[in-house]
């Protein structure tokens, strides 16, 4: 058999992964591809480093020229996280005639427009399976398999980190910052863990999903977006007793041609699909106008699920199937007709709202007032006596509302934080 040459370019957990399936699994890739994805160059920063996987000799290297100026390389694995030095490193890539496999969700969700639309001039192929919940297959899904339907909703819980680190919270009581830890040594965080638990990372593959569904045109940070890491276990064990899981949900749906974007813990009533998700886990569902909901669950993150969808890409790649899709997509391209984000005041949801508030006559009037003066509609209140919390005065009040605006459950709270009656600010989650 032939062989294509490939470089990877990164040998952190992914790019570890990958090596170890084209090492290994020579026989499998070959019988896929019809030639041999012959592993010709490794780049790392660091020689003298430890690897967990070997090498053969002469392959790793910290000369990315080596693959640069490689005319024999054609197919790269781009397996470094940031955006800086990964966009550079990629544009050289492609403009010395690579085709690219990337992990990196920052890096497209941030450099998408400009990454795609040099690839298209330079006639190279970028693709992305990996960048989006691991394991599971949603870009090729949503990209390929579901094109005859306009998407009308997207939820997913797109984060390995926050899910295990909701489910461990919620299962062992153990402690957020041990749990988190716990993530980093397993090789589900980012190499700066803020991103998956303030939410960007989620926001970040919402991007892409909802620029693949919906042509949504957006930056991700313009998306509302809410992490887990202000989550309480009170709120975990409040939901739990009223029939609920919280899961850190992204959400895109179309609304009178417009899409509602969202990123935020969500209350989930126990038995929906989403809220039985555990650990590093993802799922996503998809509702199509002609296929209606399909259901993806899968490891979201690690080593070897996310290796799955880079060999995969590698393969597609080889093949040639990658730069025809990558033509079709026309991702982030001006061809492409987008439709734009909703203005988030405007979207409708149910609430879970949380207060500690003065335990004194009236004050559950003072409450309720507010929330009737700006039209929301409460479905259920329990004030948890005997709850006291920090001071013994107050009580814990969970609020359960009906649908409402978001901008309308804003304003409350913003009057809740000028009442002597509340004594913290109030915790507020959507509920799905
Ligand atoms: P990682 O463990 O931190 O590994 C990053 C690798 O990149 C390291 O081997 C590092 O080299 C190398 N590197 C960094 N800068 C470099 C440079 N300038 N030149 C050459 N090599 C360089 O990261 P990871 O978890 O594998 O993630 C890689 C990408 O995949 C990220 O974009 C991440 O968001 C994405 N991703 C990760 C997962 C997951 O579960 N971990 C899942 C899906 C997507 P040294 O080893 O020499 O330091
Ligand atoms: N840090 C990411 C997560 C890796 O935990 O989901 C997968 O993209």
């Amino acid at each position: 058999m032939e062989k294509t040459k490939i470089a990877i370019i990164g040998l952190g957990t992914v790019g570890t992964g990958v090596a170890r399936l084209l090492l290994d699994h020579g026989d499998r890739t070959a019988r896929h591809t019809g030639r041999i994805p012959w592993l010709e160059k490794v780049v790392v920063r660091d020689l003298t480093k430890q690897r967990n996987v070997d090498i053969p000799e002469g392959v790793l290297t910290d000369d990315l020229d080596e693959v640069i100026n490689n005319p024999e390389i054609n197919v790269v694995a781009q397996l470094i996280g940031g955006l800086e030095p990964a966009r550079s490193i990629m544009l050289q890539l492609m403009e010395s005639g690579k085709d690219i496999i990337t992990a990196n969700k920052a890096l497209l969700a941030v450099h998408g427009p400009e990454l795609f639309d040099r690839a298209r001039q330079l006639g190279r192929s970028i693709a992305f399976e990996a960048s989006v919940a691991g394991g599971i297959p949603i870009i090729t899904n949503i990209g390929q398999c579901l094109t005859g339907n306009q998407v009308t909703s997207l939820r997913g819980i797109l984060n390995g980190t926050c899910n295990f680190i909701i489910t461990e919270m919620q299962e062992t009581g153990a402690d957020y910052n041990d749990i988190l830890q716990e993530a980093q040594r397993l090789g589900y965080a980012e190499a700066d863990p803020t991103l998956d638990v303030n939410g960007a990372d989620t926001a970040q593959k919402l991007t892409i999903l909802s620029q693949l569904a919906f042509g949504v045109r957006e930056n991700w940070d313009r998306i509302p977006c809410t992490g887990i890491d202000m989550l309480e276990i009170d709120d975990i064990q409040y939901a739990d007793q009223l029939g609920y899981r919280i899961k850190l949900l992204a959400v895109a749906k179309l609304v009178n041609g417009e899409v509602e974007m969202s990123v935020g813990p969500t209350l989930i009533k126990k038995g929906n699909p989403l809220a039985e998700v555990q650990g590093a886990f993802n799922a996503v569902r998809v509702r199509g106008d002609a296929v209606g909901p399909v259901f993806y669950h899968g490891q979201g993150a690690g080593q070897m699920p996310t290796a799955s969808a880079v060999v995969a890409d590698i393969i597609d790649t080889v093949t040639g199937r990658s730069q025809i899709t990558f033509n079709n997509l026309e991702l982030w391209s001006e061809n492409h007709r987008p439709l734009s984000m909703a203005d988030a005041d405007n979207t409708m949801d149910r609430y879970y709202l949380r207060m500690q508030v003065v335990d004194k006559p009236g004050v559950m009037a003072a409450i309720t007032g507010i929330l009737g003066n700006n039209g929301v509609s409460i479905a259920s209140i329990i004030q948890h006596k005997g709850d006291n919390g920090p001071s013994p005065e107050t009580v814990p009040l969970v609020i359960m509302s009906h649908e409402t605006t978001h901008g309308s459950i804003a304003q409350s709270v913003s009057e809740f934080t000028k009442s002597d009656n509340i004594e913290s600010e109030a915790v507020v989650y959507k509920v799905l």
